[in-house]
């Protein structure tokens, strides 16, 4: 065993921000991994939040049975805004100390990564991030956790929808996840042969209603009895509904709204996220192990590498407009 390695005796594990599906997985992994490397292993309930309340569990082999299949998160989540503050960091870190706990594992989305970050700047602790959201929005990693049962999970919704749309000769409006990411809905709508993708948008100033109108009218004409738009949420709720009423008052055109909300967040994780919050695990826990003091795993072109943590603190809005050119040549 390295100096390095003699260092951490003990680790714990947390989920913040929005579940995902697969959180459960990379738990599992972690708790396991660090097991079998001999170290005593805490779950921490709800979060920065739970950490905050003192709400650690010790973890053995059996706590993470049989929760592979099983979306959510058995340790359950928060959004924790009193993190954002050096102070109550302060108190985290002097917990963490008082439970003799030597490095961290949040498994979450930006927020949760800036938070792990600051508490290791401040205080020195190792952490490591594991990348846990629907949303696909983490610079560094090409995957995030989550992403994948989401998608899925909207692909077979939108199918449903298209045979009510197809029967009824109706367009529908089918809003997605996402405030500030275009991930859910490009992919969404090119699986989906979406006649229109709306990307997230801050007040519907980028919405071109002439060309959405302008598309569902052309596929009429050709024989089309059906028009899917994929609309992302964007920040301000209530797009699918606006664009109903522009399409109605200003085109003519009878659209019905399907907002699928937190659906997306729940459900088995597909094999894919499974197989990457098991690797993710792995490879965070023999990270810290190895020496390295603040990173994330990241999904780089097939294999899960580690990255330093102050690079993946970015959001990221995974506008590909060659996914938006993808779903409207082929919908055509
Ligand atoms: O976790 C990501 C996400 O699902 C976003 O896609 C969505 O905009 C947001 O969280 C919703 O958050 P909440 O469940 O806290 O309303």
């Amino acid at each position: 065993m390295s100096e390095a390695n003699k260092e951490i005796k003990s680790l714990a594990v947390l989920c913040s921000g929005g579940d995902s599906p697969g959180m459960n997985c990379a738990i599992r992994a972690v708790v396991r991994t660090a097991l079998g490397r001999g170290l005593d292993v805490y779950g921490i309930k709800r979060g920065y939040a739970g950490l905050l309340e003192g709400e650690f569990e010790k973890m053995n082999a059996s706590s993470v049975g049989n929760i592979i299949q099983h979306g959510g998160t058995i340790l359950q989540t928060s959004r924790c805004l009193d993190f954002h503050q050096a102070e109550t960091r302060k108190e985290a870190f002097h917990i963490l100390k008082r439970k003799k706990i030597d490095a961290l594992v949040v498994i979450g989305g930006n927020g949760s990564f800036n938070g792990a970050w600051e508490l290791h700047n401040e205080h020195g602790i190792p952490v490591a991030g594991i990348p846990g959201t629907i949303d696909n929005d983490i610079t560094g990693t090409d995957y995030t956790v989550g992403f994948d049962t989401a998608v899925q999970t909207a692909v077979e919704a939108v199918d449903k929808i298209r045979d009510t749309a197809s029967s009824h000769a109706r367009t529908f409006i089918v809003e997605v996840m996402g405030r500030k990411s275009s991930a859910i809905a490009l992919h969404v709508g090119v699986c989906t042969g979406a006649e229109n993708i709306i990307l997230p948008t801050k007040d519907d100033s980028d919405i071109d209603f002439a060309a959405i109108a302008g598309d569902i009218q052309r596929g009429i004409k050709r024989g089309k009895n059906s028009s899917i738009i994929i609309a992302a949420e964007g920040e301000t709720p209530g797009v699918s509904h606006r664009i109903q009423t522009v399409l109605r008052d200003e085109y003519k055109i009878d659209a019905h709204v399907c907002i699928l909300g937190h659906i997306q967040r729940g459900g088995n994780p597909s094999s894919l996220d499974r197989f990457l919050a098991s690797r993710m695990g792995w490879v965070a826990v023999d990270g810290l192990l190895n020496g390295e003091k603040a990173f994330a795993t990241c999904f780089i072109k097939g294999e899960v590498e580690t990255l330093a943590l102050d690079k993946c603190l970015e959001k990221r809005n995974e506008y590909r407009p060659y996914y938006e050119g993808l779903a409207k040549a082929l919908s055509i």
